[in-house]
């Protein structure tokens, strides 16, 4: 058996699931860029069939991933696997990904269907899809909670047809490390093609266990695929984290003996943008990604560590991309340092247009804060002003004034569309006096489920302040994020982007349907 794992990342399809995690076209392209310099051999792009937006996300990654596999998913029917197939025509590789449920529940209840009924169309469905690509990959959907006799029927069929991976998805999060693992082993054991496919793991964190499922999965039941996300994105607790999965294989090689190919100095920054662009905040005691998982805070940790480092760290802050923060750049450096810089970051912005609006605010920000770093640049970068997002709400000022005993007040003037309006509000704080009146104008009605302030760089109160703010209208949820070195400023961003993103009219269907 090969001692290769392939990682698969779904953080632009079953992360972007995530309700409030939504995407554009242009924020997947760099996240996708992304994944590639952090060499995960497949990049899940999205589900092509489920909205023209998706469609043109899927086809513009396929378009210009050169190195990674890009997949689409795709319902087990035939106008779903063509427009994967339309969407990926340009890919270098690409990969079908069809599914069907097979548990009881989901085929009685949800779909309406016999096990016969499923068995045919899952069957099919493999057989068209490989007519149009030679790399398909099937998942029983709920397959963990699905009748292993039904399911060895449908996985043998499968791979009859066609299909090159087979993913055994925990759809719901139910199972637990060995029983997965030995799952996996069984399906493997009694399918008598078995060995004509890989054998992948698809695990959701619903009670906590993603990440040992996975490894229980490849450890126990030999597959050699791994489904997961950056930072865990996903619905509900999400899915398997790539950063812990990976740095779990890699660091403890002496047990699973398995190499992945993944460029781990890569994590840091994209867990950063895969954050930032989502406005899903990275816990503070996170493994591997979190503000606090190489900071030895005890007196007795700290004399170990500084006497040998192993005697309490497991893995080097450098391999996984914790650089020092980096005083980059300051309010004399030119154009052409913070071009480098971007270069130097993974930063590819599409024009001089974009490259010329990230300067200016790179400049404006440089006369406010004296020292710019590494963070405070991808900050900036992802704002909607730099990344030619078009914005129908947009700050022009904000003024606000609080004295202790009396109430906070804001002035704002903000463009819709190329109107001008200037509004005055009172709030319960300056953040809230400053919402109340952009409201007032724009009126959207939106209910705010949350509402969260971030230092970008830790350590100081020079830090720019991030705020990420959640709304819900009309049955969507999006997610909004702003920077600014004042944070009742980066919070009217953050509030406007997010209604940018309710007033843009993207939408997506379930990939569950
Ligand atoms: O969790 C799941 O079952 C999925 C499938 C569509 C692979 O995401
Ligand atoms: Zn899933």
């Amino acid at each position: 058996m090969s001692d290769k794992l392939i990682i698969f990342d779904t953080t632009l399809r079953d992360g972007e699931q995530s309700p409030g995690a939504s995407m554009t076209r242009d924020e997947k392209l760099r996240i996708a860029r992304q994944l590639e310099r952090l060499r995960v051999d497949v990049i899940e792009a999205g589900f092509a069939a489920s909205s023209n937006g998706d469609f043109e996300a899927v086809k513009t990654i396929a378009d210009h991933i050169k190195d990674s596999t890009v997949c689409s998913l795709a319902r087990a029917n035939d106008r779903d696997i063509s427009r994967a197939a339309e969407a990926l025509a340009g890919a270098n590789r690409a990969r079908i990904h069809t599914f069907i449920a097979t548990s009881p529940l989901h085929m009685e209840k949800k779909l309406r269907m016999s096990p016969d009924q499923v068995f045919e169309q899952a069957k099919l469905a493999v057989r068209f899809a490989r007519n149009l690509c030679g790399d398909i990959e099937f998942s029983p959907e709920d397959g963990y909670r699905s009748e292993p006799d039904f399911l060895c029927r449908v996985l043998e069929a499968v791979i009859a047809e066609g299909a090159t991976t087979i993913n055994i998805p925990d759809t719901v999060g139910y199972a637990i490390p060995e029983l997965y693992g030995e799952f996996i082993r069984n399906l493997r054991e009694r399918v008598p093609n078995s060995d004509k496919a890989i054998w992948s793991v698809h695990c959701h964190n619903d009670l906590g266990m993603a990440v040992a499922n996975s490894l229980a999965g490849v450890k126990i039941g030999g597959a050699r695929q791994i489904e997961c996300t950056i930072n865990g994105l996903g619905e509900r607790a999400g899915n398997c984290a790539l950063e812990e999965v990976v740095m779990a294989i890699r660091t403890r090689r002496d047990h699973f003996g398995l190499e992945v190919g993944i460029d781990t100095t890569q994590i840091m920054p994209a867990s950063r943008m895969v954050s930032q662009t989502t406005g899903f905040v990275v816990q503070p005691n996170k493994a591997v990604v979190g503000a606090n998982a190489f900071a030895h805070a005890s007196g007795i940790h700290q004399d170990g560590v500084l006497k040998a480092r192993d005697t309490y760290e497991i893995m080097r802050a450098e391999d996984v991309g914790w650089a020092a923060n980096k005083i980059v750049l300051g309010k004399l450096s030119g154009r052409n340092a913070f071009k480098q810089r971007l270069q130097e970051l993974g930063i590819e912005l599409e024009s001089e247009g974009e490259i010329n609006a990230a300067f200016t605010r790179f400049k404006d920000l440089a006369d406010r804060k004296s020292e710019i770093f590494d963070e405070d640049i991808i900050a900036l970068v992802s704002d909607e002003s730099v990344t030619a997002v078009k914005e129908h709400f947009r700050l022009i000022s904000l003024a606000q004034r609080s004295e202790t005993g009396e109430r906070p007040q804001a002035s704002v003037t903000l463009a819709i569309g190329d109107a001008e309006h200037s509004v005055h509000s009172e709030g319960n704080g300056p953040v809230d006096a400053s919402l109340r009146a952009i409201e007032s104008v724009v009126q959207s009605g939106a209910e705010m489920l949350l509402y969260s302030v971030n230092a970008i760089t830790s350590g100081s109160t020079e830090s720019q302040g991030e705020v990420t703010v959640r709304l819900q209208h009309g049955g969507r949820v999006v997610n909004g994020v702003g920077a600014d070195p004042d944070i009742v400023v980066a919070s009217a961003k953050a509030y406007l982007s997010a209604l940018n993103k309710l007033h843009s009219n993207t939408e997506r269907v379930a990939a569950q349907g």
